[in-house]
């Protein structure tokens, strides 16, 4: 199946005091979804940012697909409200729904394109019965909360593993991978089927954040061009 190549950069590495004019300069290098990193202090040990945050970033950036990663335990008790703050995707955990079936409808009511999450030691099989009502699956390539981890190989088994699932039972997820996708590891990445590259350091940690942003995207296209 044919696939574009998105990049989705994460504001976990941005500077929150001037987070607007980061997120503009990432889109600018490229980016083509915002990926906004939602922590509770409880399910990861880092607390980021809520819906009132989300809903100033959309006011600055109208058009943009904001990509909303719950790292939260009781996800639908917030759901409601990062939907209203205008996430357009909103993933969840498998670790951190009870009962994740009703919590993927619960995003798709409130006009939200669902979304599961899944850990570095969590396996694929436990994905089975919503593989067919998500729009992306996304692959845990770090242990969750923070930025700047080391790429955990196991991720790219795993993305191999989604896409022959989906191949084999017609399903038109997509397959997004999450931390540590840089520029040492981005054709491992896309080879092994990632289409949503999440980058958080790699995009907004060393300067010239549009200038990072486009040489990934770029590394990105064309290791996808020799794979296909
Ligand atoms: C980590 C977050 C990631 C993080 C990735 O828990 O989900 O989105 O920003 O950061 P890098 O790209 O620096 O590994
Ligand atoms: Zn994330």
């Amino acid at each position: 199946m044919a696939s574009v190549i998105d990049l989705a950069p994460s504001i976990l590495s941005a500077n929150f005091a001037q987070l607007g004019a980061d997120a503009k300069a990432a889109l600018a290098g490229g980016g083509t979804v915002l990926h906004l990193d939602v922590m509770d202090g409880h399910f990861v040990p880092n607390i980021t940012i809520g819906p009132p945050v989300v809903a100033s970033l959309r006011k600055t950036i109208p058009d943009v697909t904001f990509d909303c990663h719950l790292m939260i335990e009781n996800p639908d008790d917030l759901i409601p409200a990062f939907a209203d703050a205008g996430c357009n995707w909103i993933s969840v955990h498998q670790e951190a729904c009870r009962h994740l079936d009703r919590t993927l409808h619960l995003i798709e009511h409130h006009g939200c394109k669902p979304a599961v999450v899944i850990n570095p030691a969590t396996p694929v099989h436990t994905l089975d019965e919503v593989l067919d009502i998500v729009h992306h699956v996304l692959v845990m390539s770090v242990n969750p909360g923070f930025g700047g981890q080391t790429f955990i190989h196991n991720a790219l088994s795993k993305m191999k593993q989604l896409a022959r699932i989906r191949d084999e039972r017609r399903l038109n997820f997509r397959i997004e991978v999450d931390g540590g996708v840089a520029m040492d590891t981005v054709v491992d990445v896309v080879r092994a089927g990632g289409e949503i590259l999440v980058a958080g350091s790699a995009v907004f940690g060393h300067g010239d954040i549009a200038g990072h942003a486009r040489r990934l995207l770029e590394a990105a296209r064309s290791a996808k061009l020799t794979c296909t």
